[in-house]
């Protein structure tokens, strides 16, 4: 029977390794020791923890964290194109990739790197390098808090979006993600359009094109940007990149002409919230990039990306991720989002 614990420190449980506490703690390893959790736990808040590395706290947590640790992998069908792995939500997502190539199964090769577990990649639809979560998504299955019964849903189900799902969306908190179930392909369809990664696998003279040759090019193109969470603390792009109008980015482009911005399918464009923050700053002259109060800062190669050097609180990176919001608001017009959950 597992039991719940009090009072335990979050800090080894986040990865901007953030010092608060939570007031009810309680892992599972299935969904029977999940619903013994729930069944002897008081009605409290609660809150799902995979790797904690898209989350920030800015207080103790007066609930019940519930620390998914639901292990496997598992082969449900194939055919001669595809094959289906049906994954526990706790496993390690960046070890799974691992797995994939090991098995030259392809499609989640450009998502090498990505912190976290895998119960957490449908939550805001993980994305990287030109491919999203949802391009290898088969249908996951989830355990419903206050009903306490399963669901399975498929891709429609989810409403993907960039950086989002029902999950983050309308039945935030209500489920608990178990199995996620991927559909990958025996014959790669290799992408490297995006960024960096053509000149990255030039630099590394690859010959011949294979999804491990991509994963390591992306390997590469992340460790050269993005703090190691176990060196400085983070979580990644703290906004998500903002949609304008065309209209609003000729503009921008007239008044700025380098400001960066990529063509969405729909007409609008995204704009590059790295930039924004990295041309807006503390007064006029300044950058936020780089920009430290105490031990939260913007780090220094990637502005989007907001760190605590050790000694932060929550509140702290809180207020800090506030005042640039407003800068970049006042001097471009344009209303960053946060991608983080702020608990
Ligand atoms: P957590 O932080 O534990 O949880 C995140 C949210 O999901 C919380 O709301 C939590 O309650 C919920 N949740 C977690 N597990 C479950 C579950 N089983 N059921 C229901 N709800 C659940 N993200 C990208 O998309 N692309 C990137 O390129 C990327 N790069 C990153 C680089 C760094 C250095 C870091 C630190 C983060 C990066 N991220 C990126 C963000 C992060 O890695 C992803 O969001 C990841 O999926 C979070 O996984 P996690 O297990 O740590 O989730
Ligand atoms: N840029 C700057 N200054 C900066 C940072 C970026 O000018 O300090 C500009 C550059 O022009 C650069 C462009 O922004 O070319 C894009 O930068 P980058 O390629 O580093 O990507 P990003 O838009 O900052 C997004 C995702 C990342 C993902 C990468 C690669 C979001 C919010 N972030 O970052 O995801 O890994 O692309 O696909 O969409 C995350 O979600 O946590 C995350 C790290």
């Amino acid at each position: 029977m597992e039991s719940l614990s009090t009072d335990i420190s979050l800090a080894p449980f986040n990865s901007f390794g953030i010092k608060v506490k939570t007031r009810w703690y309680g892992k599972f390893c299935d969904a029977g020791e999940l619903t013994q959790i729930i069944n002897s736990s008081p009605r409290v808040p609660k809150l799902v923890l995979g790797g904690g590395s898209n989350l920030l706290f800015t207080k103790d947590f007066e609930g019940l964290v519930l620390k998914n640790e639901i292990m496997g992998i598992q082969k449900t069908s194939e055919d001669e194109n595809f094959v289906y792995l049906k994954v526990g939500a706790g496993e390690n997502w960046h070890r799974f990739v691992m797995y994939c190539i090991e098995n030259n199964y392809a499609g989640v090769e450009n998502l090498s790197l990505i912190p976290g577990c895998v119960g957490a990649s449908p939550m805001q639809n993980i994305g990287a390098y030109g491919v999203e979560l949802k391009d290898v998504f088969h249908e996951l299955t989830a355990f419903h808090i206050e009903e306490k019964s399963n669901y399975t849903f498929r891709l429609k189900d989810c409403q993907f979006g960039y950086r989002d799902s029902v999950f983050k969306g309308k039945y935030r908190n209500q489920f608990v993600i178990l199995h996620v179930t991927f559909r990958l392909n025996k014959k790669p369809v290799f992408h490297t359009g995006y960024g960096a990664i053509e000149q990255e696998l030039a630099k590394m003279d690859v010959k011949e094109l294979s999804i491990r040759a991509i994963s390591n090019a992306v390997i590469n193109i992340r460790t050269s940007k993005l703090p190691d969470p176990l060196e400085i603390g983070n979580a990644g792009s703290f906004y998500k990149n903002p949609s304008v109008s065309k209209e609003k980015f000729q503009q921008l482009k007239t008044d700025f002409p380098d400001a960066v911005g990529y063509d969405n399918a729909d007409g609008s464009v995204k704009l590059a919230a790295g930039w924004l923050i990295e041309h807006s700053g503390p007064d006029n002259e300044t950058s936020w990039k780089g920009y430290r109060l105490g031990d939260a800062g913007v780090h220094p190669l990637q502005a989007l990306v907001l760190v605590n050097y050790g000694n932060a609180t929550g509140q702290e990176v809180y207020d800090l991720s506030e005042r640039i919001l407003q800068s970049v608001h006042n001097k471009f017009g344009v209303t960053l989002e946060r991608e983080v959950n702020i608990i």
